[in-house]
Order: structure tokens, then C-alpha cells, then sequence
């Protein structure tokens, strides 16, 4: 995403917060202002906005509602609205561990500042709060961009999967952000955008974006990987995670895992970029995750179409996991974690704690 560009994914105003509707696009852009906390977890939930630090950036917007909202007159009944509301969000989707942390930062930056707050302040400190999840996972996503220009070759065509873009974030994005970073320093690369069944994060999203920054993307079906790979037309897999695991498992969009055995198959880099926040060193490795199961008609229709026979469903697990032996690297805005992944992530999470 361009510091000039006119459009954005999500940000607060006194009216509340103002989200791009993801479901509609490419073909309208149109933003949707949020009036309460069930209306954010309903965005969530229905995918107006998605990616694992967007989610994160929509709770702690959703949060700083509730706060904002309150007509609590003491320190205790906010407390209570802010408790409600971050009880509601933390049953929307339970993969991207980003959203776990963004509520718990709200939570403690709630805690500190309750000793000392009287009800006016501490909606406000919410607010600031919120406002500095946005601001930090920008910066975050600029500086992880940045670490990860090295792993781009001029030419480059780079395969990605799913949205880890501006779109899965409050801007410059974690895989497309490797991507926007490598153009910035000069490199020209094309991405190949797997389309993403069910919801085409790839074609209508992934696609999207970069076609408004104006990098070269092609779209590709989810089944035409191995072949490009095996004809070596392909240089790198990057994509994005939902969370990865304290052995360095990685769960991301599901389709993610066949491109890494593909990858593997081909002797082709297959990268990760996810900040810290993605990173959940409480979860021991990939079986650890909890893998959300969507409804059956987001696959057997398309726009309200049926696809599938009438009385047949689909199964629907919206996430994969990618063992950590199949990554060759894990991009952060620390730098990039490599095997064995239980050491280097961990020494990254010390480091940042420290900071
Ligand atoms: O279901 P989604 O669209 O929320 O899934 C998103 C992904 O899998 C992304 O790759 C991931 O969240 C990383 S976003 C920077």
C-alpha cells in the first residue's frame, strides 16, 4: 500500500470504526462504519475484514468502542463494557492468535491504568490504546518488510497464497509487505496469486491490491502450482500465518501446506513473513492449533449460487498447518527466524519483550 494510496483497511473515528467491506470487492469499494460491539464481531465473523493482524487491529477497535460507548459513570461499570466486549470478540474466529494477543494488550493496558483512572480517563486510554495497535502493526509491517528484501532475487516471480496484504492489515501488509519492500529497494518481481477457494482472498483481494500499487500479479487456480513449479517458473513461495506455533509449525489459509510439500518437491524457498504477534510460543506445535471450521455453504455456493448438489456439504476447515520442516525461513520484524525454529523464535520473542 503507497503512503499516497486512496483507500485503506480500517481506522477509528468519532463515529466509530470505519472498515472496508472485504466481501465486495474488486467490485465495490465500500466502507461501513461500526456502531457497537456486535457489529464488530459480526464484521469479523463474516469476513468484512480478515487477516490475522487486521482481526487484531478490528478487536482493539472494537474494544476502544465499547470503552468510548460506555455510560458507565464509574471506573468499574467501564471496566465491565470493556470485560463484555472483549468476552464477545474473543469467540469470532479462533486461529490468528493475533486477535488473542490484541485483547490481551487491551486488557492489560486496561489493568494498569484502572488504579489511577476515573471513568472519562480510561475510555480514553482505551482509545489511545487502540489507536497505537494500528499505528504500531504499520510500522511493524514496514520494518518486517524490510527484513525481508534479501530473500527476493531480481525477477523474481513469487508465488503466495491467500491475502497477507495491506488488506490483512492496517496497511503495507506481512507477505505483500516482503513484496512492496523488495519493489521499493528496486527489485522487480511478479506475484502469482493463488486464487484461494473458498472466499478468493487471492484473486479478489491479493489481486486487487496489487494491482492498485501497480505491481505485475497474474492469478492462478489453487491446483496450478505443481505444474508451474515443476516447468521452474516459479522462484519463491511467501505467504502469511495465522499463527505459528512454538516449534515453528505454521497455520495459514488452508491450500498453504500442498504448496510447501510442492515447494520441498522442487528445491523452491518457501517463506513465511508474520510479525511477533503471530507468534504463540504457548502453543506447543501445529496440532496444538485450533483449526476453525467454516459453514458448509461458503464452498458449495458462490455468490448465493449453488454449486454442489442440493443436500450435499462441503467440509470446510479454513486453515491448514505447514510443519516447521518444510519452512525455510520465518520473517519477523526481529529478522528471520530459521531452523530450529523452538531456539529462534523464542530468542526473538525474548528480544522484543526486552525492548
Ligand atoms: O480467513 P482469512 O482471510 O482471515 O485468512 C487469512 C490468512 O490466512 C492470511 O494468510 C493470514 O491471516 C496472514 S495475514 C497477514
Amino acid at each position: 500500500m503507497r503512503d499516497d494510496a486512496d483507500w485503506f483497511t480500517l481506522l477509528w473515528t468519532e463515529d466509530g470504526p470505519v472498515l472496508l467491506d472485504q466481501r465486495l470487492l474488486p467490485g465495490e469499494e465500500t466502507y461501513l462504519t461500526l456502531h457497537s460491539v456486535e457489529e464488530m464481531a459480526r464484521a469479523i465473523e463474516d469476513l468484512v475484514i480478515r487477516g490475522a493482524p487486521a482481526i487484531a487491529c478490528a478487536a482493539a477497535l472494537g474494544i476502544a468502542l465499547a470503552a468510548r460507548r460506555s455510560e458507565a459513570t464509574d471506573v468499574a461499570g467501564v471496566v465491565a463494557d470493556i470485560e463484555r466486549a472483549c468476552e464477545r470478540l474473543a469467540v469470532t474466529r479462533p486461529t490468528a492468535v493475533n486477535l488473542f494477543w490484541a485483547i490481551e494488550r487491551m486488557r492489560s493496558c486496561m489493568r494498569r491504568a484502572v488504579p489511577t483512572a476515573t471513568a472519562e480517563s480510561l475510555r480514553q486510554t482505551i482509545v489511545d490504546e487502540a489507536l497505537r495497535v494500528l499505528e504500531e502493526d504499520v510500522v511493524t509491517n514496514r520494518t518486517l518488510g524490510r527484513a525481508g528484501v534479501d530473500i527476493v532475487p531480481q525477477g523474481a516471480r513469487i508465488l503466495t497464497h491467500c491475502n497477507a496484504g495491506a488488506l490483512a492489515t492496517a496497511g503495507h501488509g506481512t507477505a505483500l509487505g516482503v513484496v512492496r519492500s523488495a519493489v521499493e529497494a528496486g527489485r522487480a518481481v511478479r506475484v502469482l496469486a493463488d486464487e484461494t477457494r473458498p472466499f478468493l482472498q487471492g484473486s479478489r483481494l491479493t489481486a486487487w491490491e496489487l494491482a492498485r500499487d501497480g505491481i505485475p500479479v497474474s492469478v492462478l487456480t489453487d491446483s496450478m502450482a505443481g505444474h508451474l513449479m515443476s516447468r521452474g517458473e516459479v522462484d519463491l513461495v511467501l505467504v502469511g500465518a495465522d499463527r505459528v506455533a512454538a516449534n515453528g509449525d505454521v497455520a495459514n489459509k488452508i491450500g498453504t501446506y500442498p504448496l510447501a510439500v510442492l515447494a520441498r518437491e522442487h528445491g523452491i524457498p518457501f517463506y513465511v513473513a508474520a510479525p511477533l504477534s503471530t507468534v504463540d510460543l504457548s502453543t506447543p506445535d501445529g496440532a496444538a492449533i485450533p483449526i476453525e471450521e467454516r459453514r458448509s455453504e461458503e464452498v458449495t455456493e458462490l455468490a448465493g449460487t449453488r454449486l454442489a448438489p442440493l443436500g450435499v456439504e462441503a467440509w470446510h476447515p479454513a486453515f491448514d498447518v505447514t510443519p516447521a520442516r518444510l519452512v525455510t525461513g520465518i520473517i519477523t520484524e526481529r529478522g528471520i527466524a530459521r531452523a530450529p525454529y523452538a531456539e529462534s523464535l523464542a530468542a526473538l520473542c525474548a528480544e522484543a519483550s526486552a525492548s
